[in-house]
């Protein structure tokens, strides 16, 4: 199935009959998947309650194709591409074929252990091929999968468990990045103290150890797997059946579960993977990223299966056995199409040019970066170094509640401009909007980013509470989902993403809402208040900075370390602040809302441009966080 456009004429003409007629655009798309059931409808929608439905009617899973489609045409071509974390351990190559009897023998596990259609399992893995077998074997019997970031603290992982009453947890006796080593193993069984759903737990032994066994609810891949057959019937799925949750973190409240379904995801993470990475039949793919965010879903697992691609998966880390690591591992399996975050450029770029330089990287042809905005200096960097002046760069710009990606270039089709994401996808219909919900039709004004018509793969619930998706994304402006970011048009309608309006911040291409950590720190016995905002920082693009207000019985330095430990248990050491203040007060209205306006412009050094304070209960108390402020 080739969905590609080959060239800008050929995406603009597409781009304009996706806003003329959307229904014909994606019909002709989908219609190329295998339905098990054609679908009646292409979309009926109403963003305002919200209610979007594509391929109405139709029956489909997603693993079929994935899988069962390329039984014929390339059984022996590698689908997964390993690369273990240590660089002396041979890469793993699993054709298609292996990897449908994978899916299939795990399946069979799954529904052996009463897993069935809409149970939810949670997947709390290393980087390794059996967490990808793990996701396509729930899709393929209909249960939901929920990827927990295998970063994220036993606590973090209960709260996701609960939210979605998961029936199992697969996990992992041994996580290894770099030199580090986890026994993630325990922290399910921390979590799982407070999880009266779980009934199961099926262990991936990677060192084979039966680590604080439970008799009866632990299970290890390959006792689970004894006597399945290897071959497994995909369930039929309404289009409109959820695929997978995913949470994510928002400005208020606990992380959300974006839910995401069977007919539209594969459609347009599909579309989207082959158009922006132009891929070409027996090109070597890399997506960075781990599966545990949406970037890994899209792009590593759902969108080159489906495309048949040979999608590479590294267990590993950038800096390990040293910053050179990506672009030996490029060289070693000629990487065609090659997509980070810029904090991984960034933080690259800083440890010399002499850790590129002896590579061959002449096999790329398109490099990608996501998750955040890309500074001019490592878009350049990158260019220069990594693409020799040779590929293009695909800012690509999207979301977990998108799905898939939204604005970027097209592979070398598309004008490149550092910093611009560039042009909106076939089918992708951005407005930016001012405070008053007006849209604003010239170019050249920052504005707040919406997409005012929906696409296959929008978010369709937030897991358990329909309410929180309407509030957060359908209601700020009428009929249109409202991003949370700021963006810019050029002169050329070309798109800049300026960065989060709302309480979210960016570290490392990860989310965290800052009442998140706050409610994090707020749980410690000797905390009064806190709070959080971002600055900038120059490798993770954002930096968490707490300010604290503690109880007389702590001092400063036991305050501080308890504060990085509360918010390591709470949500994960990925969360810790990067900064802590303590201080005696909060800049405050008269009505006791903190001014987080004044906290980030102390924060980033710009204490000088504080704009009206008249409103501060007391303004004696921002000159003494601008005397301790840390950097
Ligand atoms: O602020 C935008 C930023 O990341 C947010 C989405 O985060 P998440 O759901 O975790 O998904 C990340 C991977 C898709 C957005 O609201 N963001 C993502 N990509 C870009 C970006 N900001 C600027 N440029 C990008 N290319």
């Amino acid at each position: 199935m080739d969905l590609r456009l080959k060239s800008f004429e050929e995406y603009k003409s597409a781009y304009k009959s996706s806003v003329e007629n959307p229904d014909a655009f994606w019909d002709g798309i989908a219609k190329q998947f295998k339905w098990i059931k054609p679908y009646d409808k292409v979309c009926e929608w109403d963003f305002r309650k919200p209610d979007v439905k594509w391929f109405v009617g139709g029956k489909v899973n997603i693993t079929e194709n994935a899988l069962d489609v390329h039984l014929q045409e390339r059984p022996d071509q590698t689908a997964i591409l390993w690369e273990p974390n240590e660089v002396n351990e041979p890469a793993l190559e699993i054709s298609y074929k292996e990897l449908y009897h994978k899916v299939c023998r795990f399946a069979n596990a799954l529904k052996k252990q009463g897993i069935q259609k809409g149970d939810r399992v949670v997947l709390y893995m290393p980087m390794v091929p059996e967490l990808a077998i793990a996701c396509l074997a729930c899709a393929r019997i209909g249960a939901i999968h929920s990827v927990v970031f295998a970063g994220f603290s036993a606590k973090a992982m209960a709260d996701r468990i609960n939210d979605a009453s998961a029936k199992m947890v697969i996990t992992a006796d041994e996580l290894r990045r770099g030199d580090k080593r986890l026994n993630i193993k325990e922290i399910v069984d921390t979590a799982l103290e407070e999880c009266a759903s779980v009934e199961r737990v099926i262990v991936y032994q990677s060192k084979g150890e039966k680590h604080n066994w439970h008799e009866g609810r632990d299970l290890s891949w390959d006792e689970a797997e004894e006597g399945c057959s290897d071959d497994c019937a995909a369930e039929p799925m309404d289009s409109e059946d959820m695929l997978f949750i995913l949470y994510t973190s928002g400005s208020t409240g606990k992380p959300k579960g974006v839910v995401h379904t069977h007919g539209g995801y594969m459609v347009y993470a599909t579309y989207s993977f082959q158009n922006v990475f132009q891929y070409e039949p027996g090109d070597i793919y890399w997506c960075t990223a781990d599966i545990g965010w949406i970037t890994g879903h899209s792009y590593i697992v759902y969108g080159p299966l489906i495309s048949g691609a040979t999608t590479m998966m590294f267990e590993g880390i950038p800096s390990y056995p040293d910053p050179g690591r990506f672009w030996k591992v490029c060289e070693k399996h000629k990487v065609n199409q090659f997509y980070t975050a810029p904090t991984a450029i960034r933080a690259l770029m800083g440890c010399g040019n002499e850790f590129v330089e002896g590579y061959d990287l002449s096999s790329l042809k398109v490099l990608g970066t996501v998750g955040e905005p890309i500074n001019e200096e490592a878009w350049e960097w990158y260019h220069k170094m990594v693409g020799k002046e040779n590929c293009p760069i695909v800012d690509t710009w999207w979301q977990t509640e998108t799905g898939g990606i939204m604005i970027s270039g097209l592979g070398d089709h598309s004008p490149q401009k550092p910093t611009f994401a560039g042009y909106p996808l076939p089918g992708i219909q951005p407005v930016i909007k001012n405070d008053k919900g007006e849209t604003i039709e010239e170019n050249g004004f920052e504005g707040l980013l919406c997409i005012q018509h929906p696409w296959p793969s929008v978010i369709r619930t937030t897991y358990g509470n329909h309410e929180r998706c309407k509030q957060v994304y359908f209601s700020a402006f009428d009929n249109c989902y409202f991003t949370g970011d700021g963006a810019k048009r050029d002169e050329n309608g070309m798109y800049r993403i300026i960065g989060r309006v709302d309480d979210v911040i960016n570290v490392s291409g990860h989310r965290f809402g800052t009442a998140e950590i706050e409610d994090a720190i707020n749980q410690h016995p000797e905390v009064i208040e806190s709070a959080v905002v971002g600055f900038p920082h120059e490798v993770k693009g954002q930096g968490i900075y707490a300010f604290v207000i503690g109880s007389s019985n702590i001092h400063e330095e036991g305050l501080e370390k308890a504060v990085r430990a509360i918010v390591e248990e709470m949500i994960g050491k990925i969360a810790r602040p990067d900064h802590i203040q303590i201080v005696d007060g909060l800049p405050k209205t008269r009505s006791g809302k903190i001014m987080r306006r004044i906290l980030r412009k102390i924060v980033a050094n710009e204490a000088d441009q504080l704009g009206d304070t008249s409103t501060l209960l007391d303004p004696e108390v921002v000159d003494k966080l601008i005397d301790g402020v840390k950097t």
